[in-house]
């Protein structure tokens, strides 16, 4: 058996580098007239052109035959048949079961009844929290708050934000992730408590960032409401029983499933503020968006498949060009915070060491993902990206109708979007100042929506989680685990009860021994009891 790297395709590629390295992309379309046909597709409205990136048809059919050579296709039908293919966890990944409508089998039962179950309440819950049949105690419900973090944060709070102008009257949603108190405070302090839905999220309902999060806020609840402050509280969670021991009524307890990892768990209950915020409605269709996008990738040869081809090249530049950082920059303010997102669902998934089998890898494994919404970024770190001497591929992303009626912005905008990657591409590679002089021949990914809706977000977050997992086979790695966390949390965990008196501690190494007793040394106030603020 070969290793990833000794693997006749995985040579087959590294020859073909050699060529590709000398080429420009630029030349390759001198060359090959059709070339903005022949690397673009489309899936419903949306339009992917990778032409601006160094490969040509053989480049693209040596990394599918990778794909191929590495189990891709029966690694895709195991995910959607409900296959234990989170193996260090021995759970199914269904998170496209939450979008689909065919029966999946787990251990035998078919997860759909109690999908379908929990969006049916999800819709009675949030169409009378939208018309007013169910408030606080102080009538119509004008906010909600959501609690959580990571997973159970990160993607409600990115589409509430995206889906903003079709929210239609419904409630404000705010959300407030960090342990540091500011966060919180700040979240609250405009807030009536009478008018406030509360929403605690949370996979496993153990996060102690969350958990301390719920309690002040329950805290600040039960100060202005008393005992009616239960009913304006809510959990989202796979751990039923640790809600209700938290406090939260059953009927007021949505549940999800171990088998939806919590980087994929928008669309579950997870999305509740999202139905909240546009309507179940609006939650629903970005559900079909999703979907399109699992049948678009279980069904289009690799050669033509959105997600396979972005994972591709990702694999293109990580693996043979050395390229450590990926950037992603939506032209799209609605979008501002899919960097973050996709650093959690990239970086979580892909920021491996071992094979699923626990053999090391074979090579690198997930980029560093990072980005900001354009043109802002392009008046920060563009610099880098045009005249570094790193390789960073980029993915733009842009909608090309806006929800504003001011044309000359989005015009500008996009003559920015347009004007980059043809600067990145081209460069000047010729100018007489080496000050002005740009290389050139930096790839990018353009991804056109025809506008933001409910549905095209479900499809392009739909897309990314496929690209990461393409990703994941070909390097042999689980991209649904998350052990990497744990040792912090662990020794977050010990160090805690330490800060609860002003003792120098001597039980870690000395640059942690001397950091606690100089932040216990410096700290404002003297020990004080922990507790609700
Ligand atoms: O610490 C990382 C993590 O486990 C993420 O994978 C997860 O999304 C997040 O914490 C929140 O976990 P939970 O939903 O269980 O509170």
């Amino acid at each position: 058996m070969h290793t990833l790297t000794e693997s006749p395709a995985w040579q087959a590629l590294e020859s073909h580098r050699q060529t590709m390295a000398l080429a420009s992309i630029a030349q390759l379309f001198d060359a090959e007239p059709q070339r903005f046909a022949h690397f673009s597709l489309r899936v419903g409205g949306m339009l992917l052109d990778y032409s601006k990136n160094l490969v040509n048809q053989d480049t693209m059919h040596l990394l599918a035959e990778l794909a191929r050579a590495r189990g891709l296709g029966t690694q895709m039908r195991q995910l959607f048949s409900g296959g234990k293919i989170n193996v260090t966890e021995d759970r199914a990944v269904l998170h496209n079961a939450l979008r689909g409508e065919q029966a999946v089998l787990v251990d035998g039962v078919d997860v759909m009844p109690q999908v379908r179950a929990t969006l049916q309440r999800m819709q009675a819950f949030s169409d009378r929290v939208r018309d007013g049949r169910l408030g606080g105690h102080g009538g119509r419900y004008t906010d909600v708050v959501h609690i959580g973090i990571g997973g159970s944060h990160l993607g409600p709070m990115l589409a509430t934000r995206a889906l903003a102008p079709y929210t239609g009257g419904g409630p404000r949603v705010h959300f407030a992730s960090n342990i540091d108190l500011a966060a919180l405070q700040r979240t609250l302090a405009p807030l009536d408590a009478a008018t406030t839905l509360v929403i605690v999220v949370s996979k496993t309902f153990t996060t102690s960032e969350t958990l301390a999060n719920a309690r002040t806020v329950h805290d600040w609840l039960s100060r202005a409401l008393g005992a009616a402050a239960e009913r304006q509280l809510v959990a989202v969670t796979a751990n039923t029983q640790h809600a209700a021991e938290f406090g939260v009524a059953a009927e007021q307890i949505f549940p999800f499933w171990d088998w939806v990892g919590g980087r994929y768990s928008l669309w579950s209950a997870v999305g509740l503020p999202v139905a909240l915020a546009v309507g179940m409605d609006g939650f629903r269709q970005m559900l079909h968006g999703a979907h399109e996008m699992d049948e678009h990738f279980r069904n289009a040869a690799f050669e033509k498949n959105m997600p396979v081809v972005l994972a591709l090249l990702g694999v293109w530049y990580n693996n043979f060009f050395g390229a450590a950082a990926h950037a992603v920059l939506p032209y799209d303010e609605s979008l501002a915070l899919l960097p973050a997102f996709l650093q959690q669902l990239d970086m979580e998934s892909c920021g491996k060491s071992v094979c699923v089998d626990g053999t090391p890898v074979d090579g690198d494994t997930g980029m560093i993902i990072w980005g900001a919404a354009g043109t802002d970024a392009q008046h920060s770190f563009f610099q880098l990206l045009h005249q570094g001497t790193r390789l960073v591929p980029a993915d733009f992303i842009a909608a090309c109708q806006p929800h504003h009626t001011g044309e000359e912005h989005h015009a500008i905008l996009m003559a920015n979007f347009f004007a980059q990657t043809a600067a990145l591409m081209n460069g000047a590679p010729n100018a007489d100042n080496p000050h002005d002089r740009f290389p050139g021949n930096r790839p990018t990914n353009s991804l056109l929506l025809d506008r933001l809706t409910p549905h095209s977000l479900g499809q392009l977050l739909a897309l990314y989680e496929h690209k990461v997992f393409v990703q994941s086979v070909i390097w042999g790695i689980n991209a649904f685990d998350q052990p990497g966390v744990e040792l912090g949390k662990k020794l977050a965990a010990r160090i805690l009860p330490e800060l609860d008196n002003n003792e120098p501690v001597s039980g870690y190494d000395a640059s942690t021994n001397g950091l606690i007793d100089f932040y216990k040394a410096n700290r404002e106030t003297q020990f004080r009891e922990r507790g609700p603020q």
